[in-house]
This record gives structure tokens, sequence and C-alpha cells, in this order.
């Protein structure tokens, strides 16, 4: 029972996370378009983008947390081979969130050396991450 309650709130807090991990890139793409078009435009973006940061790393933080803690409740699951490619995907998903910061800082500074059309690819990396984790937990392939 316990675990289950842990799985609850590992997959409320991974969406948390999710809704930050599309949006904030989207954000990058129409702030890139920009360009120094509009210096008023790009501050409201920065704002946007910091509050936005925030929220999905506190999604991400309590999503490994809950996530670790359900492990806890089932330690076979480590012998795996789906739960090891999951991490592996997990700490990929992890630097793409420390690389969207890097790029936050750079729109922060004014030093994006990013086009919108770059964004857009950047947006999508995402997405891949996320049909990889769902299909190994819940199909369990290997
Ligand atoms: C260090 C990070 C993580 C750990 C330790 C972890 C661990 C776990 C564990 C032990 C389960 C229970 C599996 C089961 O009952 O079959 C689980 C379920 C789940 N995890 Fe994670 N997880 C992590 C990150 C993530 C991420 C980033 C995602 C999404 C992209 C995710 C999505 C899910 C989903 C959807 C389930 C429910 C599967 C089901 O009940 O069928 N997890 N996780």
């Amino acid at each position: 029972m316990l675990m289950l309650w842990l799985k609850a709130l590992h997959i409320i807090f991974v969406i948390t996370w999710f809704a930050g991990l599309f949006y904030l890139p989207r954000l990058f793409v129409y702030h890139a378009a920009l360009g120094g078009s509009d210096p008023a435009g790009a501050e409201r973006f920065k704002i946007m983008e910091r509050r936005l940061f925030t929220m999905m790393t506190v999604g991400g933080v309590l999503a490994v947390l809950f996530g670790g803690a359900t492990l806890g409740q089932a330690p076979g699951f480590m012998q795996t081979g789906w739960m090891h490619a999951k991490l592996t995907l997990v700490a990929g998903l992890i630097a793409y969130h420390v690389w969207c910061y890097r790029l936050l800082t750079a729109f922060r500074d004014n030093r994006n050396q990013h086009s919108e059309r770059w964004y857009r690819g950047f947006n999508e990396v995402p997405t891949l991450f996320l049909f990889g984790i769902v299909i190994l937990v819940v199909v369990k392939p290997f």
C-alpha cells in the first residue's frame, strides 16, 4: 500500500517536471525569435523562464526522491534490465535539465547563441525521453 502512495506521488511530480521540460524550451523558441527587437518583451521572457525553471526543478527533485522511495519499497527492481535502462535515461533527462539552466542564464545575460530553429529541435528532446522511459516502466521489455 505504501509503495502505491509513493508511486502515485512519483507520477504526480514527474508530470510537474515534464510540464516545465516541455514549456521552458518553447519559451526559448519565442524568446530567440525576438532577437534584439523588443527589450521589454525579452525582460518579460526572462522572468517567466526563471519562475518556470524554479517550478520544474521542484518537480524534478521530488519526482526523483519519490522514485527513489518507490524503489526502496521494491529493491528487486534493481536486478532488472529495464530499471537500469530507465535510470540511464533519467540521468540523460537530468543533464537536459542542467543544459536548460545554462541556456536560461545565457538569455538572462543577453548572450544567447542559438537560433529559433535550433530551439525548436532542442524542444523535441524531452518527448524522446518520455517515450523511452514510459515504455520501459510499463512494458518492462527486458
Ligand atoms: C531516479 C529517478 C527515478 C526512479 C528511482 C524511479 C523509480 C520508479 C519505480 C521503482 C517505479 C515502480 C515501478 C513499478 O511498480 O513497476 C516507478 C514507476 C514509474 N515511473 Fe519512475 N523513477 C524515476 C524517474 C522517472 C521519470 C523521470 C519518469 C518519467 C519520464 C518516470 C515514470 C514512471 C512511471 C510512469 C511509473 C509508473 C509505472 C507503472 O506503475 O506501471 N520515473 N519509478
